[in-house]
């Protein structure tokens, strides 16, 4: 029968990389968790809706990004494009807005968009984001900022840059669409016909379109911040004055628009040079309106979200060390079936004791299950004949210096414990959750 391949930008993630996305991943939580942010898990699917209002329906992303369908009771259905406007969904749907502000919430999830693959541009691809409600501050923002970069510390990571921008307020954003529309007027037989179509609406979004000729043309627009009020200049000015105070480097980049509507104020981009086009690996910003926009009280808020697999990108290109699969601590090897029955009491009784353990599953010969022992690293092995059991000794090898001990059946477990503590050698090699 034919194979079946997985869908076009789509990966698997293969237990030879789980432990590092687990790495990843718990490093994210554990930073975000220091900083006061909470995980919030929000479905993968939500009613279009959200989106069309959330994230803009005029940007490429629910324009022609989108995976949509009906369901079967003829609801419009759509695949979480990003984390935010499902987060902010939830936080008003819950209530969560009535409580102490600000709001701190992150999440780790996976995002679908129908974009044009590509080395860190996938279909489905997994965002570690986070949103703080209720706060307007523009300490808010220099916050934010500094958390974002202590993750990248927290890798060891010093090649990301960060690119600084304000798209303002809708107040100022009048202004800014006459100019912009002035602007574009100029070119329209050549734009796409998406950037047409967004002209009176929205000429903002023509700034992040992806067609390389009003990409072109979108490089010599005028910029937001020669048009920003007093508010907004305000902000940005104190933001920035905050960044420098903390000695945080940035390039103020005024081409920086973000691809969703829902950003007001600061925007910021933290890029790497490293894993090729698709460099941004974390972007977000300000989004005073959207709490509102979406049914909950006039509420600022700001938050960001980095890729996961471009970050992973990055690690691997700076060849990061990471710890990797821990070594099973012991690995048992039977000769018989009253062996096996042992074998398989002894390692239950391990395992429940915090210790990855493991016995043969697969009938193996001894000299094949020492063999396999070898290959998945055991740290130590047990070899239970007929003999040992009958002589209520159990010899149990370190794999690593061939010494070899002895253990009665009844205290294998405490005697195996304490073999390991005093093992000095493989300190914080042998798993004991304990
Ligand atoms: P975004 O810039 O659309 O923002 O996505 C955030 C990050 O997700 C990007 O910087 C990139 O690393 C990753 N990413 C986006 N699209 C793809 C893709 N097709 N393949 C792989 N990685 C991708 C947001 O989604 C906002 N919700 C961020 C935010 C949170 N703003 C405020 N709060």
């Amino acid at each position: 029968m034919a194979q079946i391949k997985a869908p076009r930008g789509t990966q698997d993630m293969l237990p030879a990389n789980a432990s590092k996305w687990e790495e990843v991943e718990s490093t994210l939580l554990a930073t975000a968790k220091a900083y006061g942010f909470r995980e919030i898990r929000t479905p993968v699917f939500e009613s279009t809706e959200l989106f069309q209002r959330g994230v803009g329906d005029l940007t490429d992303v629910v324009q022609k990004e989108m995976y949509t369908f009906e369901d079967k009771g003829g609801r419009s259905i759509t695949l979480r494009p990003e984390g935010t406007a499902g987060a902010v969904r939830a936080a008003v749907e819950h209530g969560l807005l009535n409580d102490a502000l600000p709001l701190k919430l992150c999440y780790l999830t996976s995002c679908y968009r129908y974009e044009k693959p590509q080395a860190g541009r996938l279909r489905e691809f997994h965002q570690f984001g986070v949103e703080c409600l209720g706060t307007g501050e523009p300490i808010a923002d220099a916050q934010l900022i500094l958390f974002a970069r202590r993750i990248f510390d927290a890798f060891g990571l010093e090649n990301i840059h960060l690119e600084l921008n304000s798209i303002g307020c809708p107040h100022c954003r009048e202004n800014y669409y006459n100019a912009l529309r002035e602007y574009f007027s100029a070119h329209l037989e050549t734009l796409c016909e998406t950037c047409r179509g967004r002209l009176e609406k929205n000429p903002m979004r023509i700034l992040d379109c992806k067609s390389p000729v009003c990409k072109e043309i979108a490089a010599q627009a005028p910029v937001i911040l020669d048009y920003l009020c007093d508010e907004c200049r305000e902000h940005f000015e104190t933001v920035k004055g905050y960044l420098d105070a903390a000695e945080v480097p940035y390039t103020v980049n005024p081409r920086i628009v973000r691809g969703l509507d829902y950003y007001t104020k600061t925007v910021f981009e933290f890029i790497c040079d490293d894993i090729g086009a698709q460099g941004t690996v974390l972007g977000g910003g300000r989004y005073d309106g959207l709490v509102e926009e979406l049914g909950g009280k006039s509420v600022p808020a700001l938050g960001f979200a980095m890729g996961l697999e471009r970050l992973l990108m990055v690690l691997e290109a700076k060849q990061y060390a990471f710890e990797g699969d821990a070594a099973p601590a012991i690995y048992f090897c039977n000769i018989g079936q009253n062996a096996l029955r042992l074998s398989l009491s002894l390692c239950d009784e391990l395992l429940a004791d915090g210790f990855a353990a493991d016995l043969d599953l697969m009938g193996r010969s001894l000299k094949a299950q020492m063999k396999y022992a070898n290959k998945i690293g055991a740290l130590f092995t047990a070899v239970i004949g007929d003999d040992d059991i009958a002589g209520d000794c159990i010899k149990i090898k370190n794999m690593r210096t061939g010494e070899v001990y002895e253990s009665n059946v009844a205290d294998f477990a405490e005697n195996f414990e304490n073999l390991v503590i005093q093992s000095t050698l493989f300190e914080g090699e042998v798993e004991n959750n304990g």
